[in-house]
């Protein structure tokens, strides 16, 4: 059933590029009365981003863009006109993407990471975070930017780590606070 704000609530573009777990939890807080957004689009760079599933199982719309970066840019920028998406949130996308789609796109592009930046860019954070030891992990919701990374943080949220906690022990936990992080990250720029 629609909800009766359903007009004013932004219009959400998701892109993805495998397990799609932030994905679903961003469907699932969409879905709660207090939510002021609502996810429209779903694009995927991988054909078989498991990610995917969720979109179909709910419904909505999704795209598989499995091209060089400058034509998969292309194409997405068509989508996101299409359907007048408001935000564009990268859940484990795997791509970065070029200041020429920053710019052509006009609308705010923000992306969660495995860390707390600006400590630990790039990949393999929670291996990085225990090798290093590092006392605390956690994760950031911030606004893309041209550099990898650094673009201004939205919101974090913070672990202590253990002696005992293993880098699959670790990434589970921190999972468990991004899916909390992303939704509520877009609720304070809403
Ligand atoms: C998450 O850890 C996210 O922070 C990072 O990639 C992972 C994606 O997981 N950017 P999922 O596809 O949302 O399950």
């Amino acid at each position: 059933m629609e909800k009766l704000n359903s007009n004013l609530e932004k219009k959400i573009a998701v892109f993805i590029s495998g397990r799609g777990s932030n994905l679903n939890s961003l469907i699932k807080h969409s879905k709660l009365k207090k939510s002021k957004y609502r996810i429209k689009l779903v694009i995927s760079n991988k054909a078989h981003a498991k990610g995917l599933n969720y979109a179909r199982r709910n419904k909505i719309k999704n795209y598989i863009i499995e091209k060089k970066l400058i034509s998969f840019e292309k194409d997405a920028l068509k989508l996101i006109s299409k359907f007048k998406i408001d935000i564009i949130c990268l859940a484990g996308f795997m791509r970065i993407l070029t200041p020429n789609f920053i710019k052509k796109a006009k609308i705010p592009i923000i992306n969660i990471h495995p860390s707390l930046l600006p400590k630990l860019k790039g990949l393999n954070t929670h291996e990085r975070a225990i090798a290093g030891k590092h006392d605390y992990s956690g994760c950031t919701v911030h606004y893309v930017n041209e550099k990898l990374d650094s673009g201004k943080i939205i919101l974090q949220k913070k672990i202590k780590i253990l002696k005992s906690d293993t880098v699959e022990i670790l990434s589970k936990k921190i999972l468990k606070l991004e899916h909390k992080a992303y939704s509520e990250a877009l609720s304070k720029i809403i």
